[in-house]
């Protein structure tokens, strides 16, 4: 069923009542609520099981809507001209008195602010008026969910709309820069590549000085952790494994998924959240112990894309916690805090 200016209309005024909404981006499915409202904030939290100290990202219409809310340096702005509406997330400093809920900033004195280019998002945050507070629509430590589908699986009833737009067509979530200072550095590699920000930058993107960790509180180590265990740089599938493949895939697995089979990264990028979803869902009960996964190319400007799919597979092949989670350390919050 395609999505009607009604369904529009219904969701912005979810919104306004502080429920859930969960709508598309081109990068992932976010779940959205009203970012001026801390209860609205505060459900999201709660329908995540997210970790309060891990901020949100706040979705507005334009740039001119995001200014309000943050203090944009010369970079910042030639950035979010030349790339919003786009999969590009600032994390700005917060202007004083802004109305945003200080809930959405987990205690931080910055904002992370982006211009979704969805034309579902962009009709929800036209109809609604208010900046939306969006994190992926998955319980924390979860993959992403690049359809509706996934959506209902990972929340059910704890949203209370799902706008489908179909799949999204980038497949990994946003590349978030700490914009806070004249440094730009990544936070989270996204499909806007360091290349192609160094380009309109015209100069080198900023390392995270020695013995300073560079941090966003939601880089935790394991992150999209699949039930089955993932294993990197297969050169060979056992018979007891699935395998996501990139390219000609190896013979002799269980159940196999192809990124791409023309090596293709955009394609990998936008299959890689479902793919491994559906392995993770279907190769247990054909008796799967793990996930293998075939190298993908990260090195040279033309494979930049590649940062980002191995930065995913990175964390969800990363030792797990109890909880599913390794956190940071603590001080690493603080240092950002202080900054
Ligand atoms: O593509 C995306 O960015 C998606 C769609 C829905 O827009 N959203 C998304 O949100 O991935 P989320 O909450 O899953 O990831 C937000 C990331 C986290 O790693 C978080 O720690 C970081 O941005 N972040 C948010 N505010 C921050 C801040 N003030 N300082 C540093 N990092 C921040
Ligand atoms: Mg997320």
């Amino acid at each position: 069923m395609s999505v009607t200016s009604k369904h529009i209309r219904n969701a912005a005024s979810h919104l306004h009542q502080e429920q859930l909404v969960a709508f598309p981006t081109e990068t992932v499915y976010g779940l959205g609520g009203n970012a001026l409202s801390d209860t609205a904030i505060a459900a999201i939290y709660a329908a995540k099981e997210r970790p309060s100290f891990n901020p949100l990202i706040v979705h507005v219409r334009s740039l001119e809507d995001a200014n309000r809310y943050a203090i944009f340096s010369e970079s910042a702005l030639l950035l979010a001209r030349a790339l919003w509406p786009g999969p590009l997330t600032l994390v700005l400093p917060r202007r004083e008195h802004c109305k945003l809920s200080l809930l959405l900033s987990a205690g931080l004195d910055s904002v992370a602010i982006r211009v979704p280019a969805h034309p579902l998002a962009q009709a929800l945050l036209h109809e609604a008026k208010i900046p939306i507070a969006a994190p992926s629509a998955n319980r924390s430590g979860r993959i992403s969910p690049t359809e509706a589908a996934h959506v209902h699986e990972e929340l059910g009833a704890r949203v209370s709309m799902v706008l489908d737009g179909g799949p999204c067509h980038v497949g990994i979530e946003s590349t978030v820069l700490d914009a806070t200072g004249e440094h730009i550095r990544i936070l989270r590699p996204g499909s806007i590549t360091p290349p192609m920000l160094e380009k309109l930058l015209g100069r080198k993107l900023a390392t995270s000085a020695e013995g300073e960790t560079p941090i966003s509180p939601g880089m935790l180590a394991s992150h999209y952790a699949p039930t089955l265990p993932v294993r990197l740089q297969a050169k060979t599938v056992n018979s007891n494994e699935a395998l996501l493949a990139f390219g000609a895939p190896l013979k002799g697995s269980l159940l196999t998924q192809n990124l791409s089979a023309t090596e293709n990264l955009q394609e990998a990028a936008a299959n890689l959240f479902r793919m491994i979803r559906y392995l993770d869902t279907n190769a247990s009960a054909l008796g799967a112990r793990g996930i293998a996964v075939m190298p993908i190319p990260d090195q040279g400007d033309a494979n930049a894309l590649g940062l980002a799919i191995n930065d995913r597979l990175k964390r969800a092949a990363a030792p797990r916690t109890e909880s599913g989670l390794s956190l940071p350390h603590p001080t690493s919050i603080l240092h950002k805090n202080k900054s």
